[in-house]
């Protein structure tokens, strides 16, 4: 299956590509960066345009404790922080720290299928747990821990990319304590946890690093924009010792540093959390725009639950249905899903779909799931 992703083509004029799980361009805050970089430039020293300490600017740090402090309603310390340049390049940068080829790691299945590729670049054996609506199934995650040490689990445990569920307070506890036992990291892709539109998710992984075996993965891909390419690893200090111990970072030192204070300002002036919460409100709209269109065009067909955040509905058909050829079909009517079996490590889930929200306003939503229904006729 060709799975390759193209960032910077727009769809064809008319298409309206529920696949395409990228903000549209009328969410992409040009006027918050410009206002945040003439914050920096107006002070900026040369010293700034140096080499950066390796876990990232203090005082950039602390900005992004307060954030999240403020986000998680739960204490965050700037020194559990470590710069990134994203979770793409955390999930690359936590297979070379914490992994080593050969090595077992579990995803969830599904899973965010870009992730894979990360995880076999490193030659890592990559298997798939099954997942409900409550997250990562306690008993098949016990079964896999008799046949398999991991390395680490990767989780995605907040509006999950593809299923949209958030995983319960309870499984999160009771996945620290199965780490602790069975001795395996948790790779918690915390990527929309603050993209909440009705009540706040269960507590994020971040709030959980005291086990020593959490990673908790964050962007500011999803909260201010992708191109950004900046994000941050919380973790305990042994772990965090261990991320310094790394030849990129002790190469490199920080490994975003220049964008680090754009984003310092952004936050120091309440940009980012006004943000946050525009992000909130548009994209709680377009969620409730495609749960109607859905209900109106798919009530017969397939079943789905309501995400509470992120950016994804997951439909699953009866077990006879198979989404990939269809694909080429919605293409022919001009519009677009992303087939479930992407998103497995396996290549089952041919009876589901992912379809994005973030790409379109209300009505665009509205005409393509209208559209849509025409490829299942
Ligand atoms: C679950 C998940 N992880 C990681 C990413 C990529 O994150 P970043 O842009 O920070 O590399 C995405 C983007 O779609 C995602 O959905």
């Amino acid at each position: 299956m060709n799975s390759t992703v193209t960032f910077d083509d727009a769809p064809p004029a008319g298409t309206i590509n529920f696949g395409i799980g990228q903000p549209s361009a009328d969410l992409l805050p040009v006027d918050i960066l410009r206002e945040a970089s003439e914050a920096f430039f107006r002070k900026a020293q040369p010293i700034e345009l140096n080499y950066g300490v390796m876990q990232g600017d203090e005082r950039f740090l602390r900005s992004l404790a307060g954030l999240l402090t403020e986000r998680y309603c739960a204490p965050v310390a700037p020194e559990s922080l470590f710069v990134t340049a994203g979770n793409s390049q955390a999930i690359d940068y936590v297979s070379t720290v914490f992994a080593t080829a050969g090595d077992t790691v579990f995803v969830e299945e599904p899973s965010y299928f870009l992730a894979f590729q990360i995880f076999r670049d490193h030659d890592l054996n990559v298997v798939g747990i099954p997942v409900d609506g409550e997250g990562l199934i306690p008993g098949e995650l016990e079964a896999a821990l008799e046949r398999h040490r991991p390395a680490f689990v990767y989780t995605i445990p907040s509006y999950h990319n593809p299923g949209g569920h958030c995983m319960t307070s309870a499984r999160r506890e009771q996945l620290v304590a199965l780490s602790k036992e069975h001795d395996f990291l948790i790779v918690a892709d915390e990527v929309y946890q603050l993209l909440f539109y009705d009540e706040a998710p269960p507590p994020a992984f971040g709030t959980m690093i005291d086990s020593d075996t959490v990673l908790s993965l964050g962007s500011f891909s999803k909260i201010l924009a992708p191109a950004l390419r900046l994000g941050w690893i919380q973790t305990s200090p042994a772990l965090q010792r261990r991320m310094r111990a790394n030849g990129y970072s002790n190469s490199g030192g920080s490994i975003n540093h220049y964008v680090s204070h754009i984003a310092r300002e952004a936050i120091d002036l309440g940009l980012q959390a006004a943000h946050i919460e525009t992000l909130q409100s548009r994209l709680g709209s377009r969620s409730d725009a495609m749960h109607q269109a859905l209900g109106l065009h798919f009530g017969d067909l397939a079943e789905w639950s309501r995400p509470g955040g992120g950016y994804f509905y997951w439909l699953q058909f009866a077990e006879h249905v198979d989404t990939t050829p269809l694909k080429r079909k919605a293409a022919a009517l001009e519009t677009g899903f992303q087939p479930g079996a992407v998103f497995s490590s396996k290549g089952a889930l041919h009876n589901c779909l992912r379809l994005s929200f973030a790409h379109y306003g209300e009505d665009d939503i509205r005409e393509g799931i209208a559209r849509l229904r025409k490829v299942f006729r």
